[in-house]
């Protein structure tokens, strides 16, 4: 039996990916750590421990120490938060990922899950359909710091032969847990905003088309990816990912069919032009092709889900 360690388990999609992890494998198998432990739904039905990725020797010896198998490092700084604080954004995102897939190099681990975003894409980047390989200058820190990542996986998959897998997330949307400083949370946080005060105020413009997915068909994407055949796993950088595209004003469509006084207004903040440098829609054939891949929610069945189950 594996034994996992999930870092950066205490967020959006760590809380998630611990229950479901831990509901496949059993709950002693799945170790969440984090610097943070807010997140109740997984610290009290299994082992965590509170670990900083940054501090490498202190990772390295816990790793060694407990045998793990498999790693999904999750913690980083998202795109909004990362172009405020640049420096940091770099450091965290980098050095975290040196110290995993060095540890997995030395044979100390078997398998890495690493994520990588839409934003390695940028604003040369063909918008619709966005194939997987083509342009990719990202303009921001958060985008050039997953596009290096990936880079140093595929690096390290070839030269080192390291069984690392990586997806390229679109905006993911949940109700377990918030989003925790990216592009796409308006998208979270419109949904309790209808319910608790019937009107959002949206920081991107209303025909601002961006890739999204449903929570459940990410864990489920990122658990089928690391369960797959190594000889199926053509892509050692990170896969194209798609969920359903939408803009704000068509989100707000579908929520005002739940929710008919819903009254959206915008008012475009810094975050606008990181959106306006990512993709509109995805193509992700090649995770069809070479996995299985089929995402299962569109956007009416994600707003569906959203607003039974947000809190008002
Ligand atoms: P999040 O911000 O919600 O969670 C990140 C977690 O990492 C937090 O619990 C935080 O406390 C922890 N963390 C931060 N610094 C740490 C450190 N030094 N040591 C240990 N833990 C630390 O982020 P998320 O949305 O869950 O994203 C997880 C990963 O997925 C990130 O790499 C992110 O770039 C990627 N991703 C997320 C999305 C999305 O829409 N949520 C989309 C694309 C890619
Ligand atoms: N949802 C993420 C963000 O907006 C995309 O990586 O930062």
């Amino acid at each position: 039996m594996s034994k996992i360690l999930v870092l950066g388990s205490c967020g959006q999609i760590g809380t998630e990916l611990v229950l479901a992890l831990r509901h496949k494998h059993g709950n002693q198998q799945v170790i969440a750590a984090d610097l943070r432990d807010d997140s109740p739904q997984i610290i009290n039905n299994g082992p965590y421990v509170k670990l900083d990725v940054l501090q490498r020797e202190e990772v390295r010896t816990y790793i060694i120490g407990q045998k793990i198998d498999e790693v999904y490092l999750l913690a980083a700084l998202l795109s909004a938060t990362a172009e405020k604080n640049p420096d940091f954004a770099w450091k965290l995102n980098m050095e975290g990922l040196f110290t995993i897939l060095d540890l997995a190099k030395e044979g100390h681990i078997k398998k890495v899950f690493w994520p990588s975003s839409i934003a390695v894409f940028g604003p040369t980047t063909p918008a619709n359909s966005t194939p997987q390989h083509t342009i990719m200058e990202p303009s921001t820190v958060y985008g050039i710091s997953k596009q290096a990542g990936e880079r140093w996986c595929e690096y390290y998959h070839h030269k080192f032969g390291v069984d690392v897998r990586s997806i390229r997330y679109p905006g993911l949307i949940s109700y377990k847990s918030l989003p925790g400083g990216g592009t796409t949370d308006y998208a979270v946080d419109i949904f309790y905003k209808a319910k608790s005060e019937g009107k959002f105020s949206c920081f991107l413009t209303e025909n601002t088309a961006l890739p999204m997915m449903f929570m459940d068909d990410a864990i489920r994407g990122t658990i089928e990816l690391m369960e797959a055949p190594a000889e199926n796993i053509k892509i050692r950088s990170a896969y194209n990912l798609a969920g359903c595209s939408f803009t704000p004003a068509e989100l707000a469509a579908e929520i005002k069919l739940f929710v008919p006084n819903f009254h959206i207004d915008y008012q475009p903040d810094f975050r606008q032009a990181i959106a306006d440098s990512w993709p509109n829609s995805i193509d992700d054939s090649q995770a069809q092709k070479d996995w299985g891949w089929k995402a299962q929610f569109d956007t009416k069945a994600l707003v569906r889900v959203m607003l039974e189950n947000v809190n008002s």
